[in-house]
Parts: structure tokens; C-alpha cells; sequence
């Protein structure tokens, strides 16, 4: 009898003791889990972050705010809280985010407000349809954009973009930091320049530095860009729509900037 109760005890004391390693190595993988995840997504705001900045910035603005007449901000409470109402939206968020993203939109809902890039409003980013984006950055995109519901809501401070800081041989090249400004002038986001942009709402750059020459009888490269950038009326490329360009760049650049974006574009040939 004594034995018999011996061995229960023996045999419940080991159930214990496998139900508390269970649990030990259970939680422990939970946490482990947890961070991974954490980890992941952070990865993914930070590629979206840098796809943002290169293909959307320059019609919806560096931090999301949008651009009046170009394209609606992302990052503002109406956004984050209203607007899959407006368009009767049934899924969630992200799922909207992507949706949009990947097929573009071929007629603004908002024309009276936002045009973009004419027609289409927004080009399709993934490349199932015919953008230049893989499915996994457009995921990273949509993260990005995600991430902007604490500011929206007012939960906290927005916070600048990390501007890549320029090593040294870079801060001495003006063709170095000409591009720096292409991209923070959210060029990149209308401008394909192979190897650096995507954009397809103006016409590539890649080979600018030559074709420039050729634009307008007696207006050197030089002149050609730098009035491009400056007056985007001046000279309207055939076949691109007007006044898409924003107009202001004069105004938003130093001289130094403009000096620099010249030298960049005119070295893309
Ligand atoms: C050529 C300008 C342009 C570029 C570049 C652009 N967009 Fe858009 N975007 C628009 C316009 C225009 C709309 C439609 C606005 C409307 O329907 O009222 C839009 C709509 C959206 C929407 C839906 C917003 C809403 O309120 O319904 C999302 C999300 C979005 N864009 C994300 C992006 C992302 C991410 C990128 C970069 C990969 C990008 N856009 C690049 C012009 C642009
Ligand atoms: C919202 C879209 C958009 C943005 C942002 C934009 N552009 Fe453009 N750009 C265009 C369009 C559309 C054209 C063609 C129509 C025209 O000539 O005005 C154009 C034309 C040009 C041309 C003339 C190209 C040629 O083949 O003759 C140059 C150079 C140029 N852009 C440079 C820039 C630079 C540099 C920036 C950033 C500082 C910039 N663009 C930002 C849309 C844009």
C-alpha cells in the first residue's frame, strides 16, 4: 500500500515537474516569437521607408502629408479613421493600402482635389501589373505607411525621415550630392533614372545629360535642365502633361542644391 502511494507520488511529482518544463520552454519560445515578429516588421518599416521616400514622396509628400492638387496625404487622422468609409471599403487597412498600391488607380475618386499623374491618377506599383515593385515591398510599403497611425491619431510626435547622412567623398562631389537632393526633391518618385529611380509619370532621365543638348535649338544642356527644374513651363516634354511637375522647386532649392541637382542630371548620360 505504502509503495503503491510512493509511486502515485513519484509519477505525479514527474508530470509536475514536464508540465512546468513545458511551460518554462513554451513561454520562453513566445517571447523568442514575439521578438522575431518585432523585428520583422521593424525591418519592413525601414525598407518602406526608402521605397517611400524614392517612388511616392514626390506626389504624396516626404512625411505623407500630401501634395495639394498632386496626390491625398496618408499620414493624417481622416486618412487612418474615415476613409475606408468613404469609399465603402470592407476589409482592413492594410489590405486597402496594398490593394491601391499594387493595381495604382486609373481615375482619381477625388479629381476635383487630386489629380496625380493625369491618367493614370497613380501608376500600378507591382509588378503583377506591370509596376516596377515586388509583392514583399509593397508589403514594406504598406508597413510604412501603417506606422504613421500613431502620429495621425496624435499619439505621438511625427518624426523627420533618417536623411542618409553623406560620408565624406560624398559631401566633396557635386554629382554625389546633387543626387541626394534628386531623391529628397522627391524626383525620383515621377523620373526613372536606371539604376536609381522608377518613377514613370516624366519622361526617364537616365540619358538627360545627352538629351538635353538636343531639346531646344541654341539652349545648352545646362540651361535646358536647369530651367526644367526651375520653370517646368518653360519647355514641355511631347507626350507628358503639363504642369505635373511641381513648381516651386526655385524656391525649395539653394543655389548650392540647384547647382548640385545640375550637375547630377547633366552626368546621367
Ligand atoms: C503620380 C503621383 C503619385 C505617385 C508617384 C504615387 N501616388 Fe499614391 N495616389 C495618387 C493619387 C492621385 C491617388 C488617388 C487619390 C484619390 O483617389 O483621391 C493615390 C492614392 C493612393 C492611396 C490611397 C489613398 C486614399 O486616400 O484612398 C495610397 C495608399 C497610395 N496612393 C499610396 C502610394 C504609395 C505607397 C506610392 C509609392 C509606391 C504612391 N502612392 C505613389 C498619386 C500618386
Ligand atoms: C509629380 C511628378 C514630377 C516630379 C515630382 C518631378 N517631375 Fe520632372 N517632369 C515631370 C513631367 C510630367 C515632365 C514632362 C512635362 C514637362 O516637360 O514639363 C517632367 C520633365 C522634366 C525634365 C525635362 C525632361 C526632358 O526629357 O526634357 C527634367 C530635366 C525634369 N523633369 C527634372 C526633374 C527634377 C530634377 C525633379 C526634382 C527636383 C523633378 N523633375 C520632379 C514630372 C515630375
Amino acid at each position: 500500500m505504502a509503495r503503491t502511494q510512493l509511486e502515485i507520488f513519484i509519477g505525479l511529482l514527474l508530470v509536475s515537474i514536464a508540465v512546468v518544463v513545458v511551460i518554462y520552454v513554451g513561454f520562453n519560445e513566445e517571447n523568442r516569437m514575439a521578438e522575431w515578429t518585432l523585428a520583422q516588421e521593424a525591418g519592413a518599416i525601414e525598407v518602406g521607408a526608402d521605397l517611400f521616400e524614392i517612388n511616392c514622396s514626390g506626389c504624396h509628400g516626404v512625411k505623407g502629408e500630401g501634395i495639394p492638387g498632386l496626390a491625398p496625404p496618408l499620414s493624417d487622422q481622416f486618412f487612418f479613421t474615415q476613409r475606408l468609409q468613404e469609399v465603402g471599403w470592407e476589409g482592413t487597412l492594410e489590405d486597402y493600402i496594398i490593394a491601391t498600391v499594387s493595381t495604382g488607380r486609373s481615375v482619381s475618386t477625388r479629381p476635383d482635389q487630386y489629380v496625380g499623374g493625369g491618367k493614370p491618377a497613380m501608376p500600378a506599383w507591382s509588378q503583377r501589373f506591370g509596376g516596377p515593385l515586388r509583392d514583399d515591398q509593397v508589403h514594406d510599403l504598406a508597413a510604412f505607411v501603417l506606422n504613421w497611425e500613431a502620429t495621425a491619431l496624435g499619439k505621438a510626435e511625427i518624426s523627420e525621415l533618417p536623411a542618409p547622412t553623406p560620408g565624406a567623398e560624398e559631401a566633396a562631389d557635386p554629382v554625389a550630392r546633387g543626387q541626394q537632393v534628386y531623391v529628397r526633391g522627391g524626383c525620383a518618385g515621377c523620373h526613372a533614372i536606371q539604376g536609381i529611380s522608377a518613377g514613370v509619370v516624366g519622361p526617364n532621365l537616365t540619358q538627360i545629360g545627352q538629351v538635353a543638348a538636343t531639346r531646344q535649338d541654341g539652349v545648352s544642356a545646362e540651361d535646358y535642365i536647369r530651367e526644367s527644374v526651375v520653370n517646368p513651363g518653360a519647355y514641355v516634354v511631347e507626350g507628358y502633361q503639363p504642369n505635373i511637375m511641381p513648381q516651386n522647386y526655385g524656391e525649395q532649392f539653394s543655389n548650392q542644391e540647384l547647382d548640385d541637382l545640375v550637375a547630377f542630371l547633366l552626368a546621367q548620360e
